[in-house]
């Protein structure tokens, strides 16, 4: 009986030694360890005649079992070293990496050519000495026009141009209703009202239109508006202030001319044209053969302005400014649709990083 149970257990160890010669995984080499050493495994199986076997027997089934667990550990230890060995070998060779090799290009962002234009123009009036503020794009009516010298009946504040915010589910009945702003202008108004003379300052944002969207006209867009108000402003300082700043922008060779216009809000008023960058002038399809093209729009501040914000306008007077940043951008890049400006096309973006 002894001598052929440990037969038995000589032949699992023979067996053993055999299966853990051939495996090739990590994996492979648990199983065999559940297989011959686990609780249920073949070597305790063959332990359970042991109950069976006489006093004398019992431990030297118990020593044969235990020499036969030390062996096929031993094997077993021995394959794991050598395993993982060569796994360790396969993953360094796969996950080798080719430092000879080009690298990724990584996608830099840019400043929209909008955002650009803008931002030049604002430096070179901070130069000048002007000051950067800010007001509202959810603006009142009495900011947005009355003001401003803009009358009830004027067309600017029709409906059809101008935005309206519903304050509440019922329609706003009152005479100061809340619209978007249409005009960078109530900035003029929002600054004199919370500082005393001299100030001098530009005031880029958005404004909005109800507008037809088309190649030159969107219902959103920008103005940099400008004022400087002091004792004895003349329009003379206005020309000297603007053609400084056309002349940092485009360069000394380009001239300004004033055009008379109207605008409530100043008087008198100008509308301001720069040479015709494209043909230095002389004429082409850009500046439609004039030689000039317009950019913004100019005056000397109207003394109702004054008295609306509570300036005398006997002691004070200033000149005031507003100037469309598409217009430049679209003429200095030769953009020829105001859309491209805002449909966010990164083919078009990336001409201006
Ligand atoms: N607010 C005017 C417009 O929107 C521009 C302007 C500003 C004109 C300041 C004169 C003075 O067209």
């Amino acid at each position: 009986m002894i001598a052929n149970l440990i037969n038995q257990l000589e032949n699992i160890c023979k067996e053993a030694e055999i299966e853990i010669a051939s495996i090739a995984s990590l994996a492979q080499l648990n199983e065999i360890n559940i297989k011959f050493l686990g609780r249920k495994g073949l070597v305790s199986k063959l332990m359970s005649e042991m109950r069976n076997l006489s006093p004398e027997d019992k431990p030297k089934l118990g020593q044969k079992a235990n020499e036969v667990k030390g062996k096929i550990t031993e094997i077993l230890e021995k394959k794991e070293v050598e395993l993982q060995a060569s796994e360790d070998e396969e993953k360094i060779k796969k996950d080798k990496i080719d430092v000879s090799l080009p690298g990724t290009q990584q996608k830099i962002g840019g400043l929209h050519p909008l955002t650009q234009t803008i931002n030049e123009i604002i430096d070179i009036f901070v130069h000048l000495g002007f000051t950067v503020e800010e007001g509202k794009e959810i603006e009142d009516e009495w900011h947005t026009f009355d003001a401003l010298n803009i009358p009830k009946s004027h067309p600017a504040r029709d409906v059809q141009d101008t935005f309206f915010v519903k304050s509440s589910p019922e329609i706003d009945c009152s005479d100061n209703q809340t619209v978007l702003r249409t005009h960078t202008s109530p900035v003029q108004v929002r600054v004199m009202q919370n500082s005393t003379p001299p100030l001098r300052f530009i005031a880029p944002g958005r404004v909005y239109r109800n507008e037809t969207i088309d190649a030159s006209h969107y219902s959103m867009f920008h103005q940099v508006e400008g004022l400087y108000v002091n004792e004895n402003v003349t329009f003379a300082e206005l020309k000297g202030t603007l053609l400084a700043w056309a002349h940092a922008y485009y360069g000394p060779e380009v001239d300004l001319r004033f055009r008379p216009s109207y605008f409530p809000f100043t008087e008198p008023s100008a509308e301001v044209d720069v040479t015709c960058t494209m043909c230095s002038g002389k004429g082409c399809s850009v500046c439609k053969q004039t030689g000039w093209v317009e950019i913004l729009g100019a005056g000397m501040v109207h003394p109702n302005v004054f008295k609306s914000v509570g300036y005398d306008p006997e002691k004070v007077s200033g000149f005031a400014f507003g100037m469309g940043p598409e217009r430049i951008a679209m003429l200095k890049h030769r953009i020829n649709d105001i859309r491209l400006l805002y449909e966010n096309d990164t083919r078009f973006l990336k001409q201006f990083v």
